[in-house]
């Protein structure tokens, strides 16, 4: 494969639109690179030695805020946690005040969750730092993005090539997206289900095939991607109740059999296990989402690397 040539020094991360096809490959091949030194016994390289990373989280999170952690630690940066609910936010402090205040202990990105949409746009606006979007409301986490491609990419599945799933709560999904903006950039054919309550009403026009029923969004699939219900995001009364979303829209090992043999089976966590996915498909072995975590870790080292030191060369990554 061809060298990626793109540039992501100084660029601020947050969405998955505004980077090019090219820009997508420079972070795979990189998180390639990152993944190796992952494997090593030391996990430990310099090529952040001297830069500062805070993770900036006003939403809970264990797999992003815990990846990017060791993502910057690994490569050698300190990395600073808040939390709203343990900082002056939880006094009052406003948004743009918390993010002048972090700017001003001289940190080199600051990575963000948070619930409200155009939140890391905001910050970007106002910090000097780098900004990763770490997840903002129903808009966008374009890390989960780019670890879900890498984990297909893999598994050696040429995007064009490709049937795509997607089921559940769309509405709220900032996954589903992030994916939908990706995969179809990618020539992929991407295919949603779930309750016409939790599709949005505009779906169609990002280019995806939406169906009623899971079965027909299933069928003939490569990769299905089971989001979570965004139960802390909803209003009441958007499905029946669980156990009618469960029979109709669940995927369980019966609904599964639909897909290809070798589909790869996607989920970002939490899972709500005996909701959206059945046990028995949240460990079975076409079940990618504990490698998806690891990958994460990878994609991450690769998004601070590539932001902060503009990609030189990866000290002793082999
Ligand atoms: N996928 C994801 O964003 O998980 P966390 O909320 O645990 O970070």
């Amino acid at each position: 494969m061809a060298k990626a040539t793109a540039s992501l020094s100084g660029r601020d991360i947050l969405d998955l639109d505004s980077m090019t096809v090219e820009e997508y490959e420079l972070v795979m091949q990189t998180a390639t690179e990152m993944k190796k030194i992952m494997k090593r016994d030391i996990k430990k390289v310099p090529s952040l030695r001297g830069k500062s990373i805070i993770n900036l989280f006003y939403e809970n999170s264990t797999r992003t805020r815990t990846s990017f952690e060791l993502a910057g630690k690994y490569l050698g940066a300190d990395v600073v946690n808040i939390t709203a609910s343990s900082s002056s936010v939880a006094k009052g402090e406003c948004l743009r005040d918390t993010i002048l205040t972090v700017q001003s202990m001289a940190c080199d990105a600051i990575v963000m969750r948070h619930p409200l949409e155009g939140a890391a746009a905001y910050a970007a606006k106002v910090a000097t730092p780098v900004v990763i979007n770490a997840g903002d409301g129903a808009h966008a986490h374009p890390t989960q993005g780019l670890l879900d491609m890498f984990t297909i990419r893999e598994q050696g599945k040429n995007f064009k090539d490709l049937k795509m799933t997607i089921i559940g709560d769309v509405l709220y999904s900032r996954v589903a997206r992030t994916n939908i903006a990706a995969w179809t950039k990618l020539g992929a054919d991407v295919h949603v289900a779930g309750p016409m309550t939790l599709l949005p009403r505009d779906i169609e026009a990002l280019g995806v095939t939406v169906h009623k029923r899971v079965e027909e969004a299933l069928e003939g699939a490569d990769v299905v991607d089971i989001l979570r219900i965004q139960l802390e995001r909803q209003q009441k009364g958007l499905f029946p109740t669980p156990r009618e979303y469960a029979r109709i829209f669940g995927v369980n090992e019966e609904k599964l059999k639909l897909a290809k043999p070798d589909v790869t089976v996607l989920h970002p966590g939490p899972m709500n296990r005996g909701l959206e996915i059945s046990w028995e498909v949240g460990y079975c072995d076409n079940a990618a989402i504990r490698t998806e975590v690891q990958n994460g870790v990878a994609v991450r080292m690769a998004l601070l690397f590539l932001t902060l030191t503009g990609g030189k060369q990866i000290e002793n990554a082999n």
